[in-house]
């Protein structure tokens, strides 16, 4: 296992985080499970797995070694709305997948579903172009702050309506490198 450097090693990072959530051993151990539980449901399937850039990157560079099976991997961009302009559904393509999916096994691996407003979307677009099927590994859930449902077949932790940030989780665009998630302290976040 990578052995990171201990929190304190993280200054100003380390220091707008009020409270360590889940430590780098703890995520570790979690993604493990996950990768092991994918490896046997999609034994012989070839699945592709679908991430969204950026905040997806230290997940899947992680969930990827934890796999066991031959698989691919692609990745979608989106352009960042206000969370204003996504809740009526809008979410634009800044740069679509390189591979075609029809007939494909994908597994959408998320960091963070929080209202679910964006997967909602994206699954949409997905389902359109005809996988053979389509699940949602989702590291972290904000399960209160839900305003659509949706199917989150391999999930990590629920979390708390409160914001996070690490294990690439940003605010703006900082404290993705962090290797373990904490909640931010409240004079630094401003929603
Ligand atoms: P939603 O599910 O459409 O509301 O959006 C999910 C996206 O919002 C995630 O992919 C993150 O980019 C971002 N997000 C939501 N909650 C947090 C948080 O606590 N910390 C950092 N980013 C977050």
């Amino acid at each position: 296992m990578m052995a990171f450097h201990p929190p304190e090693a993280y200054g100003e990072l380390n220091e707008g985080v009020s409270r360590v959530l889940f430590s780098a051993d703890e995520i570790a151990i979690k993604v493990g499970e996950l990768g092991q539980q994918i490896s046997a449901d999609y034994d012989g399937r070839f699945p592709l797995l679908v991430g969204v850039l950026n905040g997806v990157v230290p997940f899947m560079a992680d969930l990827l070694r934890a796999i066991t099976i031959p698989v691919e991997v692609d990745y979608l961009a989106i352009a960042s709305y206000s969370a204003e302009t996504r809740e009526r559904g809008l979410v634009r393509l800044e740069k679509d997948l390189d591979e075609t999916i029809k007939n494909r096994h994908i597994l959408f691996v998320e960091d963070m579903v929080d209202t679910g407003l964006t997967l909602n979307y994206l699954l949409r677009n997905l389902r359109a172009r005809e996988p053979a099927s389509i699940e949602v590994c989702a590291l972290f859930s904000k399960p209160r702050r839900r305003l659509i449902e949706l199917p989150i077949k391999y999930k990590g932790f629920d979390l708390p309506d409160r914001f996070v940030v690490g294990y690439g989780l940003d605010y703006r665009g900082k404290y993705r490198n962090l290797p373990f998630v904490g909640l931010l302290k409240p004079e630094i976040f401003q929603p």
